[in-house]
This record gives structure tokens, C-alpha cells and sequence, in this order.
């Protein structure tokens, strides 16, 4: 499984790095690292759990 995060999108509400700080970086402005990323194993389910709290729709789940 990998996450997507959309810079485009992210407005820095930090819902995802609080749900699954494994899987959901901030970068030095305190957005979500942007582009792709592989999930850790064992951490789909805050990986999932993340994305569908951004408020801004900016991260894709695939797997
Ligand atoms: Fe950005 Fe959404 Fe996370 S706005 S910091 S991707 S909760």
C-alpha cells in the first residue's frame, strides 16, 4: 500500500501525521510531505484512517 499526498491540496490541518505519524511526514513548513509513499506494514489501517480525516480530499490511498 503507498499514500499520495496532493501539495496542491493540503492546507496543513495535520490530521493524517496525528492519526498515523508513521506514515504521514511534515515537511519544514508543516504541510504533509508531499508525493508518494510506501506505508509501513502493520500501518495500513491509520494509513487509511489518516487520509480520510484531511478535511481537503488531498490524500489518495492505493494499493
Ligand atoms: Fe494536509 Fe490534509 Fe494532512 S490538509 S497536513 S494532508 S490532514
Amino acid at each position: 500500500m503507498r499514500v499520495t499526498v496532493d501539495r496542491d491540496r493540503c492546507s496543513g490541518h495535520v490530521r493524517c501525521a496525528a492519526l498515523a505519524p508513521q506514515v504521514y511526514r511534515l515537511d519544514e513548513e508543516g504541510y504533509a510531505a508531499a508525493g508518494a509513499h510506501p506505508v509501513p506494514p502493520g500501518q495500513e489501517r491509520p494509513a487509511e484512517r489518516g487520509a480520510l480525516a484531511c478535511p481537503e480530499g488531498a490524500i489518495s490511498v492505493s494499493r
